[in-house]
């Protein structure tokens, strides 16, 4: 994970928030390369689940929600974690994920000698098993108090508890509530789902592991209705679709460039199942951290569309035409986290090479995620017209993909930089394309196009570029484009 912690300081993906003050933990800032990288996954994310399916809307509900959506919804009896304290060193942990932590132990059998224990087990000297601080390992620890992981804050000038509101702790929320305005106004026939992206907010007991766990994170979450009365092919409809979602959801990682070896499906034993919840199957990623969630994706059932319907007062149920009747849907719900999605997406496309007896680190991101598509750069800073030919290319490339302009190294360096962010292709504009006015020699007007990936290098007529670069992002490959040019020399 320090690697990759280092790169995204290093080159702008992502920094600490209020740095200068020291930091607040575990809160980060994207930078600018970060942002869009983000970006990139939810416009991803969006274009896949929303703008390419025909059975899919979009939301955007507000972050601050009526108070009476978390009592309803279970949030505010049920959103807890169990805490427990140091009394020594007054340390916090979830007590549910104490037997998981390596421990320290100042074990007897050695005069007293401090090991750290592996998370679980027992100290290979004396025995024993774990019962103070793990982290100081001479602390008692308070009984487990439940600790609800909803920020509180108040609307209005006065700190009172009329005006106690949360900041959400999920995005579904704000689909459940809006399920008959989104209905009646788009008049939808089930099965069909909304999908929505936005900021949610947990007071984690124990957040960490750089963007995996934190304070404030952005969900991508589908709520996705069924009528549970429907078979298919014999079966319950909800069940059929909740496989169709974990399948796809698989699938969509896979698509941009993550590793099949690196994600695994697990299902939630019934005794973990959420209290809403029929089925959950969690997509995990092997992060450096080990297996852990990426994206959960359950069957809620009718749960939240009752628990708001009872509580509000308000129906909030569909008419089936065939069986002129009012049900409430099931909802299948793939719940994603950008930000767990950008590091899974980050260290997947981390590697370190060897090129020529040198050292090549390069981030292999799928084009469509990649920061900056393409990267111009000149081959000599000095020659004035290399320089306002590549600055002039930059600028028209840039209306259709992000494309930046280098000149502050030699072009190995720039090569170098450009692939440790995931640039998929740099342009070079040399001698040979500009020609030398003084000598009377005309340029080709062609420039290099290098592939990250490959490293291959082709020449290109300017006038050709936009419709490369079209077919490059659209999805044709490297050496079917390539094939038609000549080979440019490294
Ligand atoms: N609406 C269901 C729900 O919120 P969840 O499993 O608690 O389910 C869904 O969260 C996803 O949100 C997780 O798989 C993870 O990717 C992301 N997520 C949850 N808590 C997070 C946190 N503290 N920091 C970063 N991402 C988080």
């Amino acid at each position: 994970m320090d690697v990759i912690v280092s790169l995204c300081k290093r080159r702008g993906f992502v920094f600490q928030s209020s740095e200068i003050y020291g930091g607040i933990a575990s809160c980060w800032d994207y930078g600018p390369l970060g942002v869009e990288l983000k970006n990139n996954v939810k416009r991803a994310w969006w274009r896949d689940n929303v703008t390419l399916r025909a059975d899919m809307v979009g939301l955007d509900a507000a972050i601050l929600m009526h108070p009476a959506v978390w009592k309803a919804s279970g949030h505010l009896d049920h959103f807890t974690d169990p805490m427990v304290d140091c009394k020594a060193c007054r340390r916090r942990f979830r007590a549910d994920q104490l037997d998981e932590r390596p421990w320290t132990h100042y074990c007897p059998a050695t005069k007293g000698n401090k090991f750290a224990v592996a998370g679980g087990e027992a100290c290979p000297h004396c025995g024993a098993r774990r019962t103070l601080c793990p982290e100081c390992g001479k602390g008692e620890l308070t009984p487990p108090r439940q600790f609800n992981l909803m920020f509180k804050t108040f609307m209005g000038p006065v700190e009172e508890d009329a005006a106690v509101t949360y900041l959400r702790p999920e995005t579904a929320q704000g689909i459940f509530v809006n399920f008959d305005n989104v209905l009646q106004s788009m008049r939808l026939k089930l099965p069909f789902g909304v999908a929505q992206i936005g900021k949610s907010f947990r007071n984690e007991i124990t957040p960490g592991n750089f963007i995996f766990r934190t304070h404030e994170f952005e969900q991508m979450e589908i709520e996705f209705f069924v009528n549970p009365n429907d078979a298919i092919d014999g079966r319950p409809a909800d069940e059929v679709w909740h496989e169709r979602w974990i399948e796809e959801r698989f699938a969509w990682y896979q698509r941009y460039g993550i590793r099949r070896e690196n994600l695994r499906l697990r299902e939630h034993e019934k005794a973990e199942l959420a209290h809403y919840a029929k089925r959950t199957a969690d997509i995990e990623y092997k992060f450096p951290i080990g297996w852990s969630e990426l994206e959960g994706v359950a069957n809620r059932t009718d749960f939240d569309l009752k628990q708001h319907s009872q509580a509000s007062g308000k129906s909030l149920t569909y008419f089936d035409d065939e069986r002129k009747s009012h049900v409430v849907p099931y909802v299948i719900e793939p719940s994603a986290g950008a930000d767990r999605s950008v590091l899974a997406f980050l260290v997947d496309a981390y590697r370190e090479e060897e090129v020529r007896g040198e050292k090549r680190v390069v981030l292999r991101l799928h084009p469509d995620l990649a920061p900056i598509k393409i990267a111009v750069l000149p081959l000599l800073k000095k020659r004035p017209e290399i320089v306002a030919t590549a600055q002039d290319l930059r600028a028209r490339l840039a209306r259709r993909w992000t494309a930046v302009y280098d000149d502050t190294a030699a072009i190995g360096r720039l090569y170098r930089r450009q692939d440790e962010v995931g640039t998929p292709y740099c342009v070079t504009v040399d001698v040979q394309t500009v020609g030398d006015a003084e000598k009377g020699e005309a340029g080709d007007q062609r420039v290099t196009i290098r592939a990250r990936d490959s490293m291959e290098q082709i020449r290109v007529p300017i006038e050709e570029l936009a419709t490369v670069f079209g077919e490059l992002f659209d999805g044709t490959g490297w050496s079917a484009v390539a094939a038609r040019y000549p080979a440019a020399k490294g």
